[in-house]
């Protein structure tokens, strides 16, 4: 299947727009080292968000480096990447090189990598700023002191050494927090392969099977339409496996009269899709589970009717909140009025996460959700979830009937000028649809 990728020289105008913030310096930005797993074998390689973000590159071994303009010298962009190797290429594939790789992503320089410790010293002479992320790996963090103090070593030679290292993720994080319109291509196509996988577990889900024969729908839904990898570990969790929030085991056999939350979402070219939905494993919902489901999804749709410019980040957690809190009074499970149950946060029994995050290349996307103290505004072009749930254990306090209902309901949700766009609205998540669809 043919998805849309987004132009190179999309990636050459963030890059320009990263440096007017940055006003002055030198930004060097690596991406992600590769990983064993065990022995010769390596996790599937991901490279790094914010160096993917500025650059469209997804080679590992490289290095980004953005140079300020000055008085003197325009701005430039400097990749390092792996030099060509025939051999290597033999047993691990093509790479670019710096020659190819100046080119095809428009950098005014391009070197090998392992020219890196030479070069990167006298590209921090004179600067007064470096914009990195110090705090992530430490063998980075050590290999950024050492180019300083090799620059420091020269000072009685007139150079002049970086007064401090900034963190680029500030600018970098405010920069991917508002997607472009092509970003919400990708992420809208990675929505609708998830989709269509959840379509494909429900369809398929039926009891005495296992949680990863679920699993394997869903991966393989991801594949089939070019979703490479999940964007996160699947939550495939029947029954009592739904109230422990992070379980991914999948191991369980499905049991008929339980239900089954299904959290799984595939990343499409570097961005990510998350869609929670919960459903009943022999296709019917019993009366006890209806309740709890009607409820979360009310819920959820109290908090989406919240996802709007100008409304703060918090909004659509209050709007859930409230209707769980009632809710939960109105079927018995907590005690009180609205207000004391919500002041003495008796709901998190049943329901003890927040509604959602930001999303985009990392599931839980970058950007800050306070500004100044206070919950930011929702402006167009944020992306985040809404995902509220109810998780109910066997507990003596709470009638037998709810027990080990856990749901949770998840879209994907984009601020539009005037309002919002569900990006996984055809995930079906009414009782009659999901019903209907699992005859
Ligand atoms: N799938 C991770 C989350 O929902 O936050
Ligand atoms: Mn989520
Ligand atoms: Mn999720």
């Amino acid at each position: 299947m043919q998805t849309f990728t987004i132009p190179t020289q999309s990636y050459l105008k963030r890059r320009q727009l990263f440096a007017q913030h940055m006003q002055t310096g030198i930004a060097v930005i690596p991406t992600a080292p590769e990983r064993i797993r065990n022995r010769d074998a390596h996790y599937p390689y991901r490279f790094d968000s914010y160096f993917y973000y500025l650059s469209g590159f997804t080679e590992p071994e490289a290095v980004l480096v953005i140079v300020a303009k000055t008085d003197k010298a325009p701005e430039k962009h400097i990749l390092f990447c792996r030099a060509k190797d025939k051999e290597r290429e033999i047993w691990d594939g093509y790479r670019y090189g710096p020659e190819a790789a100046k080119e095809v992503f428009s950098f005014d320089e391009t070197y090998p990598v392992t020219q890196l410790d030479e070069i990167l010293p006298t590209l921090l002479a004179n600067q007064t700023v470096i914009y990195t992320a110090l705090g992530h790996d430490s063998s980075w963090d050590q290999r950024v002191i050492r180019w300083m103090n090799q620059v420091r070593d020269q000072i009685r030679t007139g150079v002049m050494a970086p007064e401090r290292i900034t963190d680029c993720r500030v600018i970098l994080d405010e920069m991917r927090l508002i997607k472009s319109s092509e970003e919400l291509q990708v992420i809208q196509e990675a929505a609708n392969i998830s989709v269509q996988a959840h379509q494909c577990a429900m369809q398929t889900t039926k009891p005495d099977k296992y949680e990863y024969e679920i699993e394997a729908e869903l991966l393989y839904t991801f594949n089939r339409l070019g979703a490479r990898f999940p964007a996160y570990t699947s939550i495939v969790a029947g029954g009592a496996n739904a109230c422990v929030l992070h379980y991914v085991e999948n191991t369980a056999k499905l049991k008929s009269g339980d239900l089954l939350l299904i959290d799984a979402g595939c990343e499409l070219h570097g961005y990510a899709s998350d869609i929670t939905r919960t459903f009943p494993i022999n296709g019917k919902f019993s009366a006890a589970q209806k309740d709890i489901y009607q409820l979360v999804l009310n819920a959820q749709t109290a908090a989406i009717a919240q996802v709007k410019p100008g409304n703060l980040w918090n909004d659509p957690h209050q709007a859930a909140l409230r209707v769980l809190a009632q809710g939960f009074i109105d079927l018995g499970l907590c005690h009180g009025s609205l207000d004391a149950v919500l002041e003495s946060e008796d709901y998190k029994r049943f329901y003890m996460h927040r509604t959602g995050h930001w999303l985009g290349m990392d599931v839980h996307d970058a950007g800050q959700y306070k500004q100044y103290g206070a919950w930011r505004a929702l402006q167009s072009g944020m992306v985040l979830t809404v995902e509220p749930g109810c998780y109910i254990r066997a507990d003596d306090k709470v009638a037998e009937h709810f027990w080990n209902i856990g749901i949770r309901i998840e879209d994907d949700v984009v601020v539009t000028a005037s309002d919002h766009h569900i990006l996984t609205a055809a995930a079906p998540k009414t009782i009659a649809d999901i019903e209907e669809l699992m005859q």
